[in-house]
């Protein structure tokens, strides 16, 4: 079995096979054909699995509010690959979602040894500015310190309570020379994703954690842990009906009348309960999500969390332009934002192509956009329109196309795409707008 570590540098190739150990479902195309213009990252495969995103469609079908949290480390400069995160983010503010993004500064300090200071400056000199060059709407995002949210930091503490040392151990490979901050770092992760459900930011509803899959054990723990908070487990019994089972030991009888006004104001009567075993039975074939979801809400008024379990996408993690892992920290890698004309032109042309040793050669057999840099970012970033797409990739493979023509039709259009976001670059006062402690 693969293990996945977020904080490790290296690439996963075999998306299949990560899926299967880890339970991550395929992003099928009947999951997101209904959704409003799906985004070309959608559209292509790039988002490529998923967990619980049902939810995410039932809400947005159904017009409810529901929410996007993600978060970048601000660590050095951001590049295409963090561009990514941003352009997902900014096509479901379109589509209605309430944005929250973290600047994940204690898991800079905590893993990378950035300061805050340092990560404050990093973030509203670099990031913040492009996270609005990009389409954040500073009225209708919110954009936020880790170290700076107490919810955050209070849950991921509250949190603590239910994972233990042997959990962390396993799900991160950690062991006694992990340091403490590091260990605290996935705690600080869970606050994140699952403080937006809290009153004061919008309350409990399903929210969408767009990421790579490196970051898949955060997810994993975070869904565990919102689990554990809850009062009541909804689930399908092992005799296909759907069982409720009251988790606690107090009140046992009232919070099962509770539930039950809830079930029948739903229209549901037959249900058989079973108050030694803390249990409702229900024989109907009812969906178990929205069910969920209308208990839920009588736990926040007893008194609890509530917590939906977070639904998440992974996208694959584009590749450096050298064929190895996209790191901020080797700039040949990578195109940053801020990057200027010169630099790109370099950049691009000294990148990694699915091209053969010779023109004769590539003639002959016709290039691999499949191992290409070049292709790449056309594909992730630089065209929109899905035949001229499909046109560069026919053109190579039957050996019509030259890497140089390609290397030269992206250096100008990726030139173009980031002298216009350095325009658009945020405000000191959008900045300030945005940034929501
Ligand atoms: N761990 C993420 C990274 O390494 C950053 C992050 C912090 C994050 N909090 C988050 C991502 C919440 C998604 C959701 O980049
Ligand atoms: Fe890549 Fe274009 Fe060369 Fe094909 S022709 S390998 S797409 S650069």
């Amino acid at each position: 079995m693969i293990e996945i570590n977020p904080w490790s540098s290296r690439i996963y190739e075999d998306y299949g096979k990560l899926m299967k150990d880890f339970g991550i479902e395929e992003f099928r195309e009947d999951l997101w054909r209904d959704l409003p213009n799906p985004h070309k990252l959608i559209r292509r495969g790039i988002v490529f699995g998923h967990r619980d995103f049902g939810r995410i469609k039932r809400a947005i079908v159904e017009k409810k509010r529901w929410a996007i949290l993600t978060g970048l480390m601000p660590s050095g400069k951001m590049h295409l690959g963090h561009k990514m995160v941003i352009d997902q983010v900014k096509y479901y503010q379109d589509i209605g979602a309430d944005i929250f993004v973290a600047v994940a500064d204690i898991e800079a300090y905590a893993t990378r040894n950035i300061s805050l200071k340092e990560s404050e400056k990093i973030a509203l000199e670099e990031y913040i500015p492009y996270y609005i060059a990009l389409g954040l709407d500073p009225e209708r995002s919110q954009v936020y310190f880790q170290s700076k949210r107490s919810e955050v930091k209070d849950l991921a503490y509250i949190f603590g309570r239910k994972v233990n040392w042997s959990q962390l151990m396993a799900t991160y490979g950690f062991d006694g020379s992990t340091n403490m901050s590091h260990a605290f770092a996935p705690l600080i992760q869970a606050g994140d994703i699952l403080h937006v459900q809290l009153e004061k930011f919008g309350g409990v509803r399903p929210t969408l954690v767009p990421v790579g899959i490196d970051q898949d054990p955060h997810l994993r723990l975070c869904r565990d842990i919102s689990r554990s908070f809850r009062f009541f487990n909804v689930e399908k019994t092992n005799d296909g009906r759907v069982g409720i089972f009251f988790k606690l030991d107090v009140d046992v009888k009232r919070r099962l009348d509770c539930v039950e006004n809830v079930l029948r104001s739903l229209g549901i009567n037959k249900m058989k309960r079973i108050d030694n075993y803390k249990a409702i039975y229900l024989e109907e074939n009812i969906d178990i999500g929205k069910l969920d979801e209308e208990i839920s809400k009588v736990e926040v008024k007893e008194g609890g969390y509530g917590f939906l379990q977070p639904s998440s996408t992974y996208h694959r993690l584009m590749t450096g332009l050298d064929g190895e892992k996209m790191s901020s920290s080797r700039p040949q890698s990578a195109i940053f934002l801020s990057d200027d004309e010169e630099t790109v032109r370099k950049k691009v042309f000294s990148a990694k192509t699915g091209g053969r040793v010779s023109l004769e050669e590539q003639r002959k057999y016709g290039g691999e956009p499949e191992k290409c840099m070049i292709y790449e970012l056309f594909l992730y970033h630089l065209i929109e329109n899905e035949d001229e797409l499909k046109e560069i990739y026919n053109n190579c493979k039957n050996g019509e196309l030259k890497c140089g023509d390609c290397k030269k039709l992206a250096t100008q259009i990726l030139n173009s795409m980031l002298k216009e976001i350095r325009e658009r670059k945020g405000s000191k006062d959008e900045i300030k707008k945005i940034i929501a402690n």
